[in-house]
């Protein structure tokens, strides 16, 4: 039975809670930290009901109650808690991103390397049915060589002078704005559906819709990969999805797949567009069980260090793009 300590027990954390429900009978919630008390108390009630509670992470590492971690802090303190927990032997998911520059990166590479811990990046929409099986498509080579790409999560936030975005709001604690935040989905996504290695991006971000915000509420960003795909992706909290876009699209030499959520369409270059209505899944429990039959059977993370480090190489050019006004090569 795995043991496993919640650390940051705020809201997403909730939609954590099915997850680990899911995996009842293979791990159980031993420890919830949270410097707010109440909130690890209440992810406890919500999964074993009798986790320790915590305050501190480092303290809940000594006592030895715990063989992974579930990490959903705020931005700023991921690197410290992940190598922190890889030195300690214990296995991490971590809540995107996976940290906010590449040298702690690096630290992270180190630390969960040479401890021989499992990494699994909690890239929870790449679990969730139509994303997972259009890049299983696209692997068995269902489009052939891929030409274009496109991956949208955008939402209104709310907006005005009177939104509080805490942590979020702050550079220095979320490490930029809605592309190292929620732009983290759609970027997964892109370099999931390429199936090649990134090589040069290009980003234009900018504030529209969130006064209180010190990063950006947008950003649309260009992608070439090694295999000469072209993607561009597109995240907001300032506007809504734009109208006619999937949450994914992919076209190559054999046709296109589209879709989101639990439904996917092929529609190959002749013929008939086939839609296919698959079997629903939770990305935040498929996230959570693959994390156990990740430490438990040896599976290799689908979402793991290198897709994280990527990720975040992207997302980061991006903004070094914007600042530079250039292309930025990877
Ligand atoms: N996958 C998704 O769709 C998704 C959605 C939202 C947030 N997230 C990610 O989850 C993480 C947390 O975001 P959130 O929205 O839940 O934030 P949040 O502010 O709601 O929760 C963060 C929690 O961490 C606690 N905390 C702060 N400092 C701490 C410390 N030093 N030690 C222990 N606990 C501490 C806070 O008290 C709070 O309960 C971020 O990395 C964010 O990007 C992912």
């Amino acid at each position: 039975m795995i043991r496993v300590g919640l650390v940051g027990c705020g809201g997403i954390m909730g939609a954590h809670v099915p997850g680990w429900k899911a995996v009842e009978g293979r791990a159980v919630v031993t420890a919830a930290c949270d410097v707010n008390e109440e909130n690890a108390k209440r992810r406890s009630s919500e999964t074993s009901g009798s986790a320790a509670i915590y305050a501190d992470w480092k303290a809940m590492l000594a006592d030895g109650v715990v063989d992974a971690i579930d990490c959903a802090l705020p931005h700023h303190l991921h690197r410290d808690a992940i190598v922190q927990a890889a030195e300690a032997g214990k296995h991490v998911i971590t809540e995107k991103p996976l940290c906010m520059s590449l040298a702690e990166a690096a630290d992270i590479e180190s630390a969960v390397t040479s401890n021989g811990v499992v990494l699994v990046c909690a890239h929870n929409q790449m679990f969730e049915p139509a994303p997972r099986t259009a890049r299983r498509w696209i692997r068995d080579g269902r489009l052939g060589r891929v030409f274009s790409l496109r991956t949208v999560d955008c939402f209104f936030a709310g907006g005005g002078n009177t939104v509080d975005w805490g942590w979020r709001g702050k550079l220095d604690t979320c490490g930029g704005g809605c592309a190292i935040d929620t732009g983290y989905h759609p970027t997964y996504m892109l370099i999931s559906l390429a199936n090649a290695a990134p090589t040069e991006v290009v980003s234009f971000t900018a504030n529209y819709n969130q006064p209180t915000l010190e990063g950006d509420d947008s950003a649309q960003t260009m992608v070439r990969f090694a295999n000469g795909a072209v993607g561009t992706l597109q995240t907001s909290w300032g506007y809504g999805v734009p109208n006619g876009h999937w949450q994914i699209a992919a076209i190559g030499e054999k046709g296109q797949i589209y879709g989101r959520g639990n439904t996917l369409y092929f529609q190959p270059l002749q013929g008939e567009v086939e839609k296919h209505e698959l079997e629903p899944e939770n990305g935040f429990v498929g996230e959570i069980k693959h994390f156990v039959d990740c430490i438990v059977d040896g599976v290799a993370p689908e979402q793991g260090l290198y897709e994280g480090v990527t990720v975040l190489k992207v997302i980061l050019g991006g903004y070094q793009s914007e600042k530079e006004k250039r292309v930025i090569q990877l």
